[in-house]
């Protein structure tokens, strides 16, 4: 019997597969400490993940029986990949499964920044009608700077052009003449810097791009420059940020996700000028989340099977 471990919430649908396999079980323990996890580790085949528990070194090494992690998602920086190689495991996740929700949450997000709408509707709320003082900016006619052009930034390029957009893009891994057929323009990120009104990061975190969105990035972009983050919070260097909206010179800012989640109370995006927050919610919808559930355990239970491994990010020789 395989028996596996979901030590984060995962959706219903993914729940009612397992409880279908005629060959597997689980268990579904959430808000395990570390210590706990290490102690039932040796039991399990598979570990399946969101991003809330981190499959270190020292987990993974409990895993005496461990032949897959499986992320219900697309980042993978909670898992340690080498060590995951080094034991045989297998670490996939499940690309394009909530890539629309996340592409949906930054034009919310670059929507609603732009025109005060959680402040208005405080306002209202405290009744209040001041609508003058909730005069917005548009979309249309404005340029958007996408940092990172997989699945998500393309789906962001599509809705922003709908809106009347210009796109300039930076990935390093995207051809130009690729870009150019769905109208963006691939640039070097200093361009994408100097040319964006509004700048949407959809990049993993690397060593090359760990708080690549510093001061002296800033300083290359436009004064009044938008910026949204709904990828990862090590992307961006906080307090340089925050210094820069408390100057001025960030117009705004949509932030989705921190360097720690959930941020530390002296976070200093917390207090910071102009800055709507919301709670790593880019891939939480309820297609998203069904999607992702029932991707991941269809995974893990073929690669366990040994009948067919996709979406691994390691490669095991
Ligand atoms: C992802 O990497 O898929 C998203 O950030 C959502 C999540 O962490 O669950």
């Amino acid at each position: 019997m395989i028996n596996i471990l979901i030590s984060d919430k995962l959706g219903t649908a993914g729940l009612e597969m397992l409880d279908q396999a005629e060959d597997a079980r689980y268990d579904m323990k959430t808000g395990l400490s570390k210590e706990e996890l290490i102690a039932i580790m040796p039991e399990y085949d598979g570990l399946i993940i969101r991003s809330g528990t981190q499959a270190d070194a020292d987990l993974l090494a409990a895993g005496t029986k461990l032949k897959v992690v499986g992320r219900a998602g697309i980042g993978v920086d909670n898992i340690d990949i080498p060590a995951a190689t080094e034991r045989n495991i297998v670490v996939m996740n499940t690309p394009g499964s909530n890539s629309v929700a996340t592409a949906e949450q930054t034009m919310t997000l670059m929507l609603a920044v732009s025109r005060h709408t959680v402040a208005a509707h405080n306002s209202l709320a405290a009744k209040e009608w001041n609508r003058s003082q909730f005069a917005g900016g548009e979309l249309h006619g404005k340029v958007l700077g996408i940092v990172g052009f997989g699945r998500i930034g393309h789906l962001v390029s599509e809705r922003a052009q709908a809106f009347g957009m210009t796109v300039v893009a930076h990935d390093p891994f995207v051809k130009a003449e690729d870009a150019a057929k769905v109208n963006v323009s691939l640039v070097d990120l200093d361009d994408v810097f100097a040319q964006a009104d509004y700048l949407t990061l959809h990049t993993a975190v690397t060593p090359e791009t760990t708080k690549m969105i510093d001061g002296e990035a800033i300083r290359k972009m436009k004064e009044g420059v938008i910026i949204v983050n709904v990828a990862r919070g090590k992307l961006i260097d906080e307090a340089a940020l925050a210094d820069a909206l408390n100057s001025g010179y960030v117009k705004a800012a949509a932030i989705d996700v921190y360097t720690s989640e959930p941020p530390a109370d002296d976070n200093p995006l917390l207090n910071a000028s102009n800055v709507l927050h919301t709670p790593h919610l880019g891939a939480s919808t309820v297609e998203a989340q069904r999607n992702v559930a029932t991707q991941v355990v269809s995974q893990v239970l073929d690669c366990i099977r040994g009948t067919e491994t996709r979406n691994a990010v390691n490669n095991l020789s």
